[in-house]
């Protein structure tokens, strides 16, 4: 058995964590990607509304087989201070019973517990046992902050105490 990391990322900064986990972790990787085009201002906008209202969107892939894994991590930017549209639709397809599920939220500054509360009220409903959480703030950060700040979660949570 194995540890899954499920992430929706629109402007990297996402995907740049679950890849530093999954290294550290030794996890495998599915990102979903939102169909629609979130791009610019007005899409921004829209896209926070969707978030707000948990609208669905479509994404690949439109389903995950979690099977093999018994540790999922599943990843969202805070939009509007909620989860995004794509990991919401993911969410309500998996089923998450008898699986131990670790949530991380990114946020620019401030929302991210917000969004965690919400995907672990949502991955409760469908049977996940949450064992771990954190948010990381990312606005103004580098990359190789945002690499630094996700390694020194990764030993100040213990995380590598849940690989099997
Ligand atoms: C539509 C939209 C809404 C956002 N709402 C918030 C918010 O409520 N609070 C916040 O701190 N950052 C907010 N952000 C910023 C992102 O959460 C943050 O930049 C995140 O790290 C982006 O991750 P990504 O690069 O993986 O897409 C928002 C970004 C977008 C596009």
């Amino acid at each position: 058995m194995a540890t899954l990391i499920m992430y929706y990322s629109q402007g990297g900064t996402t995907d740049l964590i679950a890849k530093t986990l999954a290294k550290h972790l030794d996890a495998s990787l599915v990102r979903i990607h939102d169909l629609k085009n979130r791009d610019g201002f007005k899409n921004r906008f829209i896209a926070s509304i969707s978030a707000f209202r948990e609208s669905k969107t479509d994404i690949i892939p439109a389903k995950v087989d979690l099977t093999n894994y018994d540790t999922i991590y599943i990843g969202s930017p805070t939009w509007a201070g909620n989860p995004t549209p794509a990991i919401i639709t993911i969410i309500d397809r998996c089923n998450f019973t008898g699986k131990d599920v670790v949530l991380f939220a990114t946020m620019d500054t401030t929302h991210g517990d917000s969004n965690i509360e919400r995907l672990e009220e949502k991955v409760k409903m469908r049977g996940a046992r949450v064992i771990e959480s954190f948010t990381l703030a990312t606005k103004g950060k580098s990359p190789e902050k945002i690499v630094t700040d996700t390694e020194a979660i990764i030993e100040m949570k213990d995380l590598k105490m849940y690989k099997r």
